[in-house]
């Protein structure tokens, strides 16, 4: 959906006309109704505190040229497309505070924006809302390699985060394809789950404490590094999620994790997905606590990876039949881990040739075949399939992406029933929709649906929305595991969450911020 399209009732010369359905949610838009657009003067009065650097508008006195404003504008899917005049990159809390500030009393929209990574359209405007960029706020505050808790500027980038710890060894409990883009605040607001969270958990476990900049300009310092602190309600964890509705995440304490000594991967062709599930209790048994990731791809998916030269393929003759993929990781604290009753060392890496072993070995085979790394290069080669199946489907195509919580048993039926749907509808061709695929985090349940499209069209967004919600709903699942509402979602929220939760949602909204200026549209319907 391309909400350039949309104008809102101030403006449109149309009246109350019915719109289409495809644009019902749109009508966000007018949740923007009663917001000022930046002015001149408004831009004045950011230069009184903000380099010239720190600015970039289309506006006089001195116009950046359009282009300059394209990536915060255009998500990264290219389907969300605001219309903003004007981004700010403050450096400091205090600067974000005197924004947020001005923009209070002057309500102002302003759409907080960290790597502009999200897939939802949270982090670009709907309309001409100011675009906060905490680009230029990437400072380690601290890190104490006892205790292993980080503090840093909300816009470091989550690599460059691992980076700085790597030396202490230590990691962040959080990996996603995404990076070498993403920021920690803004993987703080999406309460991103990613790669591992079955091992680490989610962030509203692991992060400790918040700096956040409310939608009066107030600064709410609860960036506490303390581990226990039951001293009643726990606000940090409203923002956790909260997709920059709330404040503005200006500073985040994480609880680092000691890196593993030892990581080893391997990647298993599976005959069909019905053993999924039994391969996964199997793995679970066979490995315990140093399993790390166990993640999904069906055939098609895999093959996109591979064709647009994704990590390292598996031999094409060896997964000739095979109906689908799972990646599976072990970290482990010590290089040579437990000790068998024989007290002859097990390494983690031979585990997981053993489990390799037992599974071709087996009477019934759950798989056809694996692949084990035997070098950090071919361990990264192997994620690489996997890590790099997000741009894969983005070279195939415009990508509808409903990233959903269903059993871990449906998570084929999902893709087939949603591809038969397509191909009645007579919607599955190649100018159509070219690919349905499934991939996700199994240990968490989250299925990645991809229905990928030739372009992003109205035939087929009203072909699937709200059949998707729908089918989701009918397993009691989540139309949103992991990458939240954003812009895409507002209309469908009530798939998954009942009125009461909708009606508590909107008024904590409205304390925190009763003119709406933040991240107007996103999230609440
Ligand atoms: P943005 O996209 O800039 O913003 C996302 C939302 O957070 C917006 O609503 C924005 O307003 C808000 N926001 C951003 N920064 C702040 C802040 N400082 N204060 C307040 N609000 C803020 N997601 C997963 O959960 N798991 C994955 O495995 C995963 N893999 C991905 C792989 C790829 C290749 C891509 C492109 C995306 C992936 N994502 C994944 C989605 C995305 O990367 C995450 O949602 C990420 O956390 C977004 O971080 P960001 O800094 O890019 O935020
Ligand atoms: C992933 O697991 O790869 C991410 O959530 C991104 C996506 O859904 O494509
Ligand atoms: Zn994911």
């Amino acid at each position: 959906m391309r909400h350039d399209h949309v104008q809102s009732p101030a403006r449109s010369s149309g009246g109350t006309r019915h719109l289409p359905r495809r644009w019902a949610h749109a009508g966000s838009a007018a949740a923007l109704r009663g917001l000022n657009t930046v002015t001149e003067e408004d831009l004045a009065h950011f230069a009184q505190f903000l380099p010239p650097t720190s600015i970039l508008s289309t506006l006089t006195p001195s116009p950046s040229p359009a282009e300059e404003l394209a990536p915060f504008n255009n998500d990264w899917m290219n389907k969300y497309h605001g219309k903003s005049t004007t981004v700010l990159k403050p450096r400091t809390t205090e600067e974000v505070s005197k924004i947020v500030k001005w923009c209070s009393q002057r309500r102002i929209g302003i759409v907080p924006q960290g790597g502009n990574t999200g897939l939802v359209g949270g982090g670009v405007p709907i309309n001409d809302e100011l675009i906060l960029s905490l680009s230029n706020m990437t400072k380690v505050r601290s890190f104490d390699d006892v205790s292993g808790i980080l503090v840093a500027d909300a816009g470091c980038i989550l690599q460059s985060l691992s980076d700085y710890l790597a030396p202490y060894h230590h990691i962040v409990p959080l990996d996603l394809g995404a990076k070498g883009s993403c920021q920690i605040g803004g993987n703080v607001s999406t309460n991103a789950g990613g790669l591992r969270l079955l091992r680490y958990g989610s962030l509203h476990g692991s992060v400790l404490g918040l700096e956040v900049v409310l939608p009066d300009g107030t600064v709410l310092d609860q960036l506490t590094s303390l581990r226990k602190d039951n001293t009643g309600y726990d606000l940090k964890q409203l923002f956790i999620g909260a997709e920059g509705t709330l404040g503005v995440v200006t500073g985040v304490s994480i609880l680092a994790a000691p890196a593993p000594q030892a990581s080893n991967n391997v990647i298993l062709a599976l005959p069909k997905f019905d053993n999924v599930q039994p391969l996964f209790k199997e793995v679970k048994r066979q490995l315990s606590e140093i399993l790390s990731a166990f993640e999904y791809m069906d055939r098609t998916v895999y093959d996109l990876a591979v064709k647009h030269g994704q990590g390292r393929a598996l031999d094409p003759q060896d997964v000739e039949g095979a109906e689908c993929f799972v990646l599976v990781e072990t970290s482990g604290g010590k290089r040579e881990h437990d000790e068998e009753a024989s007290h002859i060392p097990l390494p983690d890496a031979q585990k997981l040739n053993t489990l390799l072993e037992t599974l071709m070995e087996a009477d019934e085979p759950l798989i056809n075949t694996g692949v084990l790394a035997t070098s950090p290069a071919q361990f990264s080669a192997l994620w690489a399939i996997r890590e790099g199946l997000t741009e894969a489907v983005s070279k195939e195509g415009n990508a509808y992406k409903y990233d959903v919580s269903v059993p871990l048993d449906k998570f084929q039926e999902v893709v087939d029933k949603t591809r038969e749907h397509l191909q009645q509808k007579g919607l599955l061709h190649a100018d159509a929709v070219k690919y349905v695929v499934g991939y996700g985090h199994v240990g968490d349940s989250n299925l990645h649906l991809n229905i990928v499209a030739a372009a992003y069209t109205p035939e087929i967004e009203a072909a699937l929305e709200p059949f998707v919600y729908e089918l989701v709903a009918s397993y009691k699942g989540s139309i949103s595991a992991e990458h939240g509402i954003g812009y895409m979602k507002t209309h469908a929220l009530q798939y998954s969450k009942n009125p009461t939760s909708i009606d508590i949602m909107k008024r904590i909204k409205h304390l925190f911020d009763p003119h709406g200026i933040m991240n107007p549209g996103k999230v609440l319907p």
